[in-house]
């Protein structure tokens, strides 16, 4: 797989001596969604803005499709769309007006057949003639996609495009990004809400304190991290763990009515076997069985606390 950007040993210290960046190091893929997870303040828009060169980095390099973002700025930047984090466009331009004259900045031919298939794809084809201060808040962040669109970059960094957008346009914006990879563009996008990165991303980061903790394919995350657990419903409520199930790691609920077997999916053996033995043998009832699989959620907040 081909490394579109390439970042190594980025730090940033910002002028007030707060050093939001300690050293990230990450490869992207082309043609890839990855998304960045972490808490308010773990320094994700800090790199996404470094990598766009809107920041400049205490340290470290950064190469996006072979050119140095610092020395060959026009280049790199050519290849790369940006929604920033924060809503900021010209409230009294339209809709069409604003997303042409964004692919004008960056020195492209005008080309309105483009513009119309990006503006039908967000679902703005209706409001082009609009000025964007008469647009709901949703339909405002679609506005900065589509400027960020405009000049058919192969990169699009979008930092939280979904924040404050309601879920059914949340799905419609997870089916534009998913759109946007199968026409070869690759996606960066952080959020705050981590089943939009189970659901989106073919890779995820999570960032805390301005380091990249783990950076892994979705699927393999979960696998490696992932517990599961077991909960055995009672037939007869138990007022304690009974001494012959001791030496398994089980709970009991505050009812007494449901024992919880955690196991690690990693193990060769889940130990499922012996322990549904052993609660025969120790004369219990069991009339119903369930496994629940953590979430990136559970996962994430392990994580978090594990790096604290
Ligand atoms: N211009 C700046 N000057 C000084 N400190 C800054 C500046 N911009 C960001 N910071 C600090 O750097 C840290 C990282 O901020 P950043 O915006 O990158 O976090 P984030 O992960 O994007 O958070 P959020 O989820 O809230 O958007 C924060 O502690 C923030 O206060
Ligand atoms: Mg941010």
């Amino acid at each position: 797989m081909t490394t579109i950007i390439s970042v190594s040993n980025l730090a940033k210290t910002y002028a007030s001596g707060f050093q939001a960046l300690k050293g990230v190091s990450l490869d992207i893929r082309e043609g890839e969604i990855l998304a960045l997870l972490g808490p308010n303040g773990a320094g994700k828009t800090t790199l996404i803005n470094t990598i766009c060169g809107l920041v400049t980095p205490s340290s470290g390099t950064v190469t996006v499709a072979g050119h140095d973002h610092l020395r060959d700025y026009r280049a790199a930047r050519e290849l790369i769309g940006l929604v920033p984090q924060e809503l900021s466009t010209d409230m009294f331009e339209t809709v069409w007006a604003t997303v042409s004259f964004s692919r004008g900045l960056h020195g492209k031919k005008a080309n309105p057949a483009f513009i119309e298939t990006v503006l039908r794809q967000l679902s703005l084809w209706d409001k082009k003639d609009s000025k964007i201060m008469t647009l709901s808040g949703g339909m405002k962040r679609r506005v900065l996609i589509a400027k960020a669109l405009a000049h058919e970059p192969r990169i699009l960094f979008l930092d939280e495009p979904t924040a404050g957008v309601d879920v059914e346009l949340r799905r419609g914006m997870w089916q534009v990004v998913r759109q946007m990879r199968d026409n070869g563009v690759t996606v960066i996008l952080t959020t705050h809400y981590i089943e939009e990165a189970e659901e989106m991303a073919d890779r995820i980061g999570v960032i805390t304190n301005g380091e990249i903790i783990v950076v892994e394919e979705k699927a393999e995350l979960m696998r490696k991290l992932g517990k599961k657990q077991l909960m055995l419903r009672l037939g007869a409520a138990l007022a304690a763990i009974p001494d012959a199930l001791g030496t398994y790691k089980l709970e009991l609920d505050a009812d007494g009515r449901a024992l919880t077997y955690s196991y690690d999916t990693r193990a060769d053996r889940t130990g499922i076997t012996t322990l549904l033995n052993a609660v025969r043998d120790a004369g219990l009832q069991v009339t119903d069985i369930e496994t629940r699989q953590s979430s990136l959620e559970d996962i994430f907040v392990d994580l978090v606390r594990q790096s604290q």
